[in-house]
């Protein structure tokens, strides 16, 4: 039986992640860079909601426009994130158009997207936007489209977007669109540090083409192998000494303070840090929620302001 088109607000939580080892194979004839990643959903990220015009008090939004979109940034928010931030955050509303364009409907409401994700950060946050909007605007829309059908549409809105329609760690590979979800995971206790300069995904792949990574995918596979026993057996620091992120050396080249973050992660006492996805974000392993909480303490001390703990999902 399809489900019932919604006539409440809905709301949905879009997780932030973070790469726990991110290996560039090569350069592809498309353009894009083959991946082989292990990521992780956050307990921290942006929240998303739909109103449907029939609950909107005064419908002030009802009109020729389809829907329309609000974004709330944080309170305390740094130069330019609004800004920014809208600008990426116009994936929630390709994705919104994206779907009801498959399905063939017209819906009339408001999307309103609580941010917390700042852009150019490896942290995912419009990926995440754009597959919370999909699954959130499906189930209010009441168009019971299945995982994989999503899936595609994801796909087309960016290479992160299918993992998180999977909610759960695991395996991309492709461009970042072929996703094997992993069991088994303990939740990590980590510290996230943003840069106050973020950097442009493309331009962190273009300048590691200029320093030539390439890589094996059979190799990639079993370090990805041993990655994943060390976590599940809870050796954190032989996770920390053998992770890698072939984007870290070419995005801090173009931002050196991921540099200096990653640095003082290590001298305020974490397992291990490493950068997440093209950066700039640096994460920082604890080995329990005191620990992270002392190292955050540790940061924000030394003027770190845009630091967080979080654990992954
Ligand atoms: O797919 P997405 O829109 O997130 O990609 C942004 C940019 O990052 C691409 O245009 C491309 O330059 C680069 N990219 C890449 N290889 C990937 C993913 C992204 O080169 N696997």
């Amino acid at each position: 039986m399809r489900p019932r088109r919604s006539d409440q607000p809905l709301t949905r939580f879009a997780p932030a992640k973070v790469n726990l080892s991110l290996q560039v194979l090569g350069k592809r004839e498309d353009g894009f860079h083959e991946l082989h990643t292990l990521m992780a959903p956050l307990s921290w990220g942006d929240r998303l909601r739909w109103t449907p015009v029939s609950a909107i008090p005064k419908a002030t939004d009802r009109g020729e426009q389809e829907f329309s979109f609000r974004l709330h940034p944080p309170a305390a928010c740094h130069d330019g994130f609004s800004e920014i931030g809208v600008e990426e955050d116009n994936l929630v509303t390709r994705a919104a158009r994206l779907l009801a364009d498959a399905a063939g409907v017209v819906a009339h409401g408001r999307i309103d997207l609580w941010k917390h994700t700042r852009p150019q950060a490896g942290l995912g946050g419009g990926s995440s936007d754009a597959a919370a909007a999909l699954l959130l605007l499906n189930k209010a829309w009441g168009l019971g489209f299945t995982k994989p059908r999503l899936a595609t549409l994801a796909a087309r809105l960016g290479s992160d977007v299918p993992f998180f329609l999977a909610g759960s760690p695991a395996v991309c590979t492709g461009r970042g669109e072929r996703v094997r979800a992993i069991g088994g995971l303990p939740a990590l206790h980590l510290v996230v540090s943003q840069p106050h300069e973020g950097v442009p995904t493309a331009d962190a792949f273009a300048e590691l083409a200029r320093q030539n990574g390439n890589g094996d995918p059979i190799e990639a596979e079993e370090r990805t192998r041993r990655l994943l026993n060390a976590l599940r057996a809870g050796r954190l620091r032989a996770f920390a000494e053998r992770t890698v992120n072939s984007l870290q050396g070419a995005a801090a080249a173009l931002v050196r303070s991921i540099g200096d973050t990653l640095d003082r992660l290590a001298w305020a006492g974490c397992v291990g840090q490493w950068m997440t996805g093209s950066g700039s974000a640096c994460v920082g392993l604890a080995v329990n929620a005191a620990h992270a909480r002392a190292i955050e303490g540790i940061m924000k001390a030394e003027n770190n302001n845009n630091t967080f703990v979080t654990t992954t999902r």
